[in-house]
């Protein structure tokens, strides 16, 4: 990994994957791919190179490959859960059009490619508890069909062509540098920013809801090291369980009112987002990622709640 695209470099994975990545590899161009009204800003277009690539557009993404002569591409680029399914067609074009465009691109250019499965690719026949890495997955989200389909044509490509493509599962990502947008899992996020705010949260999950999240940290840890590991060692390639810790509003909610006492939550179910959140595992079996490439988170619960109150105060009091 010395020059790398990473697509969709100011979405909530993207702003923080760059500037690690960058940090990393100084020596290499590490291009911050954006789409036009999602331009970089600040120290995210100082610290390096842009380009405009949308998925969408395969000669604009050849040619930022060929400019930069990129071996790595991580393709962030995707609608999450909930925007999909009022968007089905946009999801499945950005999400499987637009990585055909990229696998394309890194078989005739020798490029590896990471593109993110999630929890969403599994649905409610697949086991909740411990759910194995290799189990039955027929989700009926977009999202969903998307991440199946993606895990499907990043493993024939690898198998068919030699492309090194990799990827994990991803729990809900909990950050404090950029929002997610409209996904099944954002109220953990959303939860600690109206905390620190002093503002009561209003919760779109219901109570007993149970899914694997993650601090961001630990998935850029990730991200960067399944495309790091020795492949003599990967017996599977698309894509990794990876999991940290579970949890429901309620355990959540106490959770920081250990911190911030008085914080009070209520709920107003969403019903679109409670649907597919109980078709989603309650806790992904890792045990694959953490032998195949000594996966091995660093956040629980408390951990990251104490770094995401502290980061919070500091960005918005
Ligand atoms: N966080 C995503 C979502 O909720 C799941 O990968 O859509």
């Amino acid at each position: 990994m010395k020059n790398v695209l990473v697509i969709g470099s100011t979405g909530q994975i993207g702003s923080e994957l760059t500037m690690k990545i960058r940090n990393m590899i100084p020596e290499g161009n590490v291009v911050a791919g954006y789409i036009k009204g999602a331009e970089p800003k600040g120290i995210l277009l100082e610290s390096g190179p842009a380009a405009e690539a949308d998925v969408c557009n395969g000669e604009q993404l050849l040619e930022v490959v060929k400019k930069y002569k990129i071996d790595t591409i991580y393709n962030l680029a995707a609608l999450l859960s909930a925007v999909a399914e009022k968007k089905p067609q946009l999801a499945w074009h950005i999400q499987i059009d637009g990585l055909m465009n990229i696998l394309e691109i890194a078989r005739e250019n020798g490029c590896a490619v990471f593109t993110p499965s999630s929890i969403g690719s599994f649905g409610p026949e697949t086991p909740h508890k411990d759910t194995p890495q290799d189990t039955i997955q027929r989700p009926r989200s977009m999202y969903g069909c998307t991440k199946v389909a993606t895990e499907l044509l990043s493993d024939y490509y690898f198998h068919k062509y030699g492309v090194d493509t990799r990827s994990v599962r991803f729990p809900g990502l909990i950050s404090n540098v950029t929002l997610p947008g409209g996904g099944t899992t954002d109220y953990a996020v959303e939860i600690y920013y109206s905390a620190v705010k002093g503002e009561e949260f209003v919760c779109p999950i219901a109570a007993g809801t149970f899914m694997d999240m993650m601090y961001m940290p630990d998935a850029l840890k990730a991200a960067v090291d399944i495309m790091n590991a020795d492949p003599s060692r990967l017996v599977h390639r698309n894509s990794f369980n990876i999991a940290s810790m579970s949890f429901d509003p309620e355990i959540l909610l106490h959770k920081i009112q250990e911190h911030i006492p008085g914080f009070k939550m209520r709920y107003e179910v969403d019903p679109v987002r409670q649907a597919i959140a109980d078709s989603w595992p309650d806790k992904m079996d890792d045990s694959c990622a953490r032998a195949e490439w000594d996966w091995k988170p660093s956040f629980d619960l408390e951990s990251m709640t104490v770094d995401m109150i502290d980061a919070l105060r500091k960005k918005l009091l």
